[in-house]
């Protein structure tokens, strides 16, 4: 097959994380017989720096043009970067908003699993941890907080912040729908994250869930309030199948999943729409303070490569191809300094970098 794939580097870690996917995907290429056409993308401050703007509409077109994109991440460190003295909708950030609104990508998958290879790099408790877990946090992308109204303004002589959470019946269906589609294909067990003791929206939320789940009479499902959640995330995270969530709890609650599987470089992620294109990126940050090291973990970005042979591609082979030799790296002891075990147990790994865990990964698919 020939794919165009659009591909974001973007700021910080990204462009160094995305190169060593792109030597993976043209490692599966030259395996499986396929070519991937790359074109590069700006998006975020690379973009504010050439543009002014974080994302031009050629950029959106570009996206929109591709059969998937691939992306690192963007952004600065919000306390000194210039990109942060500019106006809110100029920022790294709103690029990335303004790609997931346009292209209507609502669903997004985080799936967060332990590799037994890094019990060692989970900060849990043997016994939480028992034989591991395996959970897909479905995080609603494009409504709730992060696209409500919002405005600063002063009321009284006092300066107020307004951000708005608006959800509507049929945006919650059509996440809920993929939460127990996805649910069929795993354990079979949706647990629904909302604050429905506090907020209209959760409660909508809650009812709409309910409507769909009568649909898949095999799914168990259960109603969870978010703060209950993230208490059970490191209390017992092995009683999560999928997690089923609004945006701004699916980002805070899949941060914290990405932790107990040993580090958010790990995390892949996939944002969908209702056809086969995707956004795949990591799910963890630009990492400014690592970046330009050459230390930073690629894997998260190589999964989500692997995540986009398998959803955009229909290339289950290929993508498992992907997946057990990022298995097989962690199993001949190779590791980035962020999956580094504690001191006392240093002596059976080695510790490598950003590029020679590309070359590691490589060498490995079959
Ligand atoms: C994520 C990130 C983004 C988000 C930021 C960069 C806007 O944290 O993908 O989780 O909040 O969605
Ligand atoms: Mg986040």
């Amino acid at each position: 097959m020939k794919l165009n794939v659009g591909v974001i580097g973007g700021d910080g870690i990204g462009p160094e994380v995305v190169a060593e996917a792109k030597k993976v995907l043209d490692c599966i290429g030259a395996r499986y017989g396929h070519t991937f056409l790359y074109d590069e993308i700006l998006m975020g401050g690379c973009s504010i720096d050439a543009t002014g703007e974080p994302l031009t509409d050629e950029a959106i077109a570009a996206a929109k043009a591709s059969d998937a994109v691939l992306m690192g991440s963007i952004g600065g460190n919000t306390s000194t970067s210039p990109w942060y003295q500019l106006p809110p909708e100029k920022r790294p950030e709103a690029g990335l908003l303004k790609l997931r609104k346009s292209l209507n990508l609502f669903a997004n998958l985080r799936p967060a699993y332990l590799y037994k290879e890094l019990r060692e790099a989970c900060p849990l408790r043997e016994d939480i941890i028992g034989d591991g877990f395996d959970m897909m946090i479905m995080r609603e992308l494009t409504g709730g907080l992060y696209f409500g109204e919002r405005k600063t303004e002063e009321v009284d002589g006092v300066v107020t912040a307004t951000d708005t959470l608006t959800y509507s019946e049929e945006e919650i269906r059509r996440i809920a729908i993929r939460g127990f589609d996805i649910a069929m294909k795993r354990r079979k067990k949706v647990t629904s994250v909302d604050k429905a003791n506090v907020l209209d929206s959760s409660r909508l939320w809650r009812k709409v869930v309910e409507e769909v789940a009568a649909d898949y009479p095999e799914v168990t499902y259960e109603h969870m309030l978010v703060d209950n959640c993230a208490m059970q995330l490191v209390k017992d995270p092995k009683q999560f199948d999928v997690i089923l969530t609004e945006n701004m709890f699916g980002d805070i609650l899949s941060d914290e999943a990405s932790m107990v599987t040993g580090s958010i470089g790990m995390l892949s992620s996939a944002s969908l729409n209702e056809t086969k294109f995707g956004l795949y990126e990591p799910s963890g940050g630009s990492a400014p303070d690592i970046a330009g090291k050459g230390i930073a973990n690629p894997i998260a970005t190589i999964l989500s490569a692997a995540m986009m042979l398998r959803y955009s591609f229909d290339l289950d082979q290929e993508a498992d191809a992907i997946e057990q030799a990022v298995q097989k790296v962690l199993e001949d002891g190779y590791r980035t300094i962020d999956i580094m075990p504690t001191e006392d147990k240093r002596a059976t790994v080695t510790q490598v970098g950003t590029k020679e865990m590309g070359d590691l990964i490589c060498e490995r698919i079959q």
